[in-house]
């Protein structure tokens, strides 16, 4: 097997250009530090952006930049300034970023951000190619690169690729105001896996690729053309031991060993030992929700008054994407507020707030976290955030709160943390005084059960499931579907074709020959349709038999002048030769009363549903319904049926997007086999797309050739992707 090639927009070292020299300086955000811990303990190689524009970097360093990067397992995609203000600051971070985070109104919808997005995640994807083997694994990371699996697989059909989004996936009413959303989804449709933090982003995906692409997703598989791709939860871990360890050894540091923000907090918890330090780190960014904690705060101050000059909120902001004017002005808000809030309350002996507004190395960040009796983080939306992980993980006797908002992917894993809606002020005041005085007892408990979770899952399990996952998809390939029918299978098939003396042949209709239609009766064969089907019925010792669901009213207007053989309502009626139909089997057709008007029922409550009424079946079609009510409209309509029909002599089949209910001795595979038994046949064929089909490739004799349209578990032998290809298949058969 190869190496692991990861791919981000940014890599776990930013370069910077000091004095003429190149100096790396590790990258902040959950995505850079997450994975740096994955990478550094592997031989995977990890492309991204160096942090340096081609107009930053002077010619006579082009090659240092290189070395640099190679020092750290890296390799870079050059950008241009125009490149990253288009795609980094603009489609990344003014269009994708605040949609996904639910901040509508930021979004912006600029088509030179989205066209310089496209050429550049192809560079993203040429670098890889460049980069790679096709034995290797590409995982391609998070929103700056959505358009990137197809982009390879475009070059590289069998490379195996993995996708991981490191920010919410919103729910399809947001999704959907994205004017290229078609594109960002069939992008990621590229990919063999697809990860997200949690369930909720997964089913907000897999929503918007059954609503938008209208592809079939069964369970958290998603089928589209000749592939299956897989859509999972994997939560990110944090570097548990890293922490924990750093924690460990910050307490036993003399006081030579000491940062001077240690000292600085020292000092401070000397002169005002009871005072507690809250603190919040964050990106300086909008969804971190820093403005309206700082509300919040000055909201619990008046509630609670007799906490003044006993807490002390620490709030850690780094600069971040400054050069989109939203931060811009977030820069300008909590500022002002900082400024006002500290104002308002301040004393002599205590400023209640204590602002950063830099980035700092990860020593201080350790400070920060040991030395605070509470943490408190207030997304108002947020992918994972790692900063509440590793505050827990830092705690090293078990002490400390964490105060966290509901917004963030961790909040689904750390439940024995104070939950908070970040928008309720009142709530937040409540538990920030429900934090200060919680007995250290019950801080112990929440923690551990905090810690083992995380130590536990830590960001390396979380690596290595997710490349199993991805592995176990490389390994598997589409082992539950039948095997593709190739070019070789079908030579093959052909060899035996050409030698049969008698031939017998069973086409299925609807999804077969021809693609499906909002409105099934305008889904009628076309002239290329015709003149296939003409010349496979005119050739010598072959009978030919169209099978289907259909009406025979539909299918006699449609194929009676052509005379071919036909079986229709899966097997009810038969025509051969032009003659009218005659039925084929028996059926009582009384039961049909009882379960009209249940049908009825469901019509008027699910919209776009409708009945299609046969002389001895009657179907439910929910084809132009919303898919997820549709699909759980059907299951209630199946559970209804299945305790109204009991012993009776009728079965319901559940169809593409179909359900019928019919006589139960009546199925296309009875139909078929009664055919087998008329002749002495050599070659046996049947094609079909859907569950009625399978009653054919079940009962047909195991020397039949049976044939699936589509990529679904079936019980044929050969599987094509699409009713093109059967097609293809057919003018074979016709031309032997
Ligand atoms: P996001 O990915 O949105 O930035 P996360 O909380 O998931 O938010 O990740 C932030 C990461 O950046 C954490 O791993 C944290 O340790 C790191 N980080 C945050 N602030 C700083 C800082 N001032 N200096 C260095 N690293 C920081
Ligand atoms: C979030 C995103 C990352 C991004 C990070 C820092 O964690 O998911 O993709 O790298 O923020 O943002 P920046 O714009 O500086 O890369």
């Amino acid at each position: 097997m190869g190496k692991t090639i990861i791919i981000s927009n940014r890599l776990p070292v930013q370069l910077q250009i000091n004095n003429g020299g190149i100096n790396a300086v590790p990258s902040v955000g959950g995505l850079a530090t997450g994975m740096k811990s994955v990478h550094s303990g592997s031989e995977s190689l990890w492309i991204g952006w160096s942090g340096l524009t081609d107009e930053d970097i002077p010619a006579e360093l082009e090659g240092d930049i290189d070395k640099a990067l190679k020092k750290n397992g890296c390799a870079k995609v050059s950008l241009n300034a125009e490149e990253i203000d288009g795609f980094y600051y603009g489609f990344s971070n003014r269009t994708v970023w605040p949609l996904f985070h639910y901040f509508l109104e930021y979004s912006e919808f600029e088509l030179n951000f989205w066209n310089v997005y496209k050429s550049v995640n192809q560079k993203f994807a040429d670098a890889i190619i460049e980069n790679s083997g096709e034995d290797d694994t590409i995982w391609v990371h998070d929103y700056q690169l959505m358009l990137v699996p197809q982009m390879v697989r475009e070059k590289r059909p069998n490379t195996t690729i993995g996708f991981f989004l490191h920010i919410p996936f919103p729910s399809y009413e947001i999704f959907r105001t994205l004017p290229w959303r078609e594109e960002i989804l069939e992008g990621l449709l590229g990919s063999d896996l697809i990860g997200f933090h949690t369930y909720d982003y997964e089913r907000h995906f897999l929503s918007s690729v059954r609503r938008l692409l209208g592809l079939e997703v069964s369970f958290n598989d998603v089928f589209m053309d000749n592939r299956v791709i897989k859509v999972d939860s994997f939560p990110m871990g944090i570097d548990y031991k890293k922490f924990k360890n750093a924690a460990s050894s910050h307490k036993l540091e003399n006081s030579e060993e000491r940062s001077d923000l240690q000292m600085r907090l020292d000092s401070h918890k000397a002169s005002a030992p009871d005072t507690k330090l809250i603190l919040s780190i964050d990106r300086l960014d909008y969804s971190k929700g820093i403005a309206k904690r700082l509300n919040a705060f000055e909201y619990f101050l008046n509630k609670y008054p007799e906490y003044k000059e006993k807490v002390r909120l620490i709030i850690l902001a780094v600069p971040s994407r400054s050069n989109v004017p939203q931060y811009q002005l977030l820069k300008k808000e909590i500022d002002e507020l900082v400024g006002r809030i500290n104002g308002e309350f301040s004393t002599v002996n205590w400023t209640p707030i204590w602002y950063f507004y830099r980035s700092m190395p990860f020593e201080n960040l350790i400070d920060l976290y040991t030395n605070s009796d509470i943490a408190w983080l207030t997304p108002l939306r947020d992918g994972m955030n790692l900063v509440a992980k590793e505050y827990i993980a830092t705690r090293t006797d078990k002490t400390g709160v964490l105060i966290l908002s509901e917004m963030a992917g961790s909040a689904y894993e750390m439940n024995e943390a104070l939950l908070i809606n970040p928008n309720n002020f009142e709530e937040q005041a409540d538990t920030l005084q429900k934090a200060i005085n919680m007995p250290v007892e019950e801080q112990i408990s929440r923690n551990t059960f905090l810690q083992n979770r995380l130590e536990r899952y830590n960001v390396e399990v979380w690596a290595n499931e997710f490349m199993n996952a991805l592995n176990q998809k490389r390994e598997l390939g589409h082992a539950f579907i039948s095997q593709k029918m190739t070019d070789g299978c079908l030579n093959s098939i052909m060899e035996k074709y050409t030698k049969a003396s008698k031939r017998l042949l069973f086409l299925d209709y609807d999804g077969t020959l021809a693609g499906f239609h909002k409105d099934p009766q305008k889904a009628s064969p076309d002239e290329e349709l015709y003149e296939l089907l003409d010349e496979l019925d005119n050739q010598e010792n072959t009978t030919l038999f169209l099978i289907s669901g259909r009406d025979k009213q539909t299918f006699g207007k449609w194929f009676l002048p052509k005379k071919y053989n036909m079986i229709v309502e899966h097997g009810v009626w038969i025509s051969r030769h032009g003659e009218d139909f005659k039925m084929l089997e028996k059926v009582k057709g009384q039961w049909m009363e009882k379960i009209r008007p249940v049908l009825e029922s469901f019509v008027d409550r699910t919209p776009g549903s409708f009945i299609e009424e046969k002389n001895y079946s009657l179907a439910w079609h929910y084809r132009n319904t919303d898919p997820d009510f549709g699909e759980k409209r059907a299951t209630e309509l199946n559970t209804v049926l299945t305790s109204l029909i009991g012993n009776d002599d009728i079965s319901v089949l559940n169809g593409n997007k179909v359900m019928e209910v019919k006589s139960s001795n009546v199925n296309k595979g009875r139909a078929a086999v009664r055919m087998l038994g008329e002749d002495d046949y050599d070659f046996v064929f049947a094609i079909g797309d859907d569950w009625t089909d399978e009653f054919m490739f079940q009962d047909l004799p195991d020397s039949a050739v049976t044939v699936k349209v589509g990529l679904k578990k079936t019980k044929a032998k050969y599987h094509v992707e699409n009713t093109k290809r059967v097609r293809e298949l057919l003018k074979r058969f016709a031309k032997p």
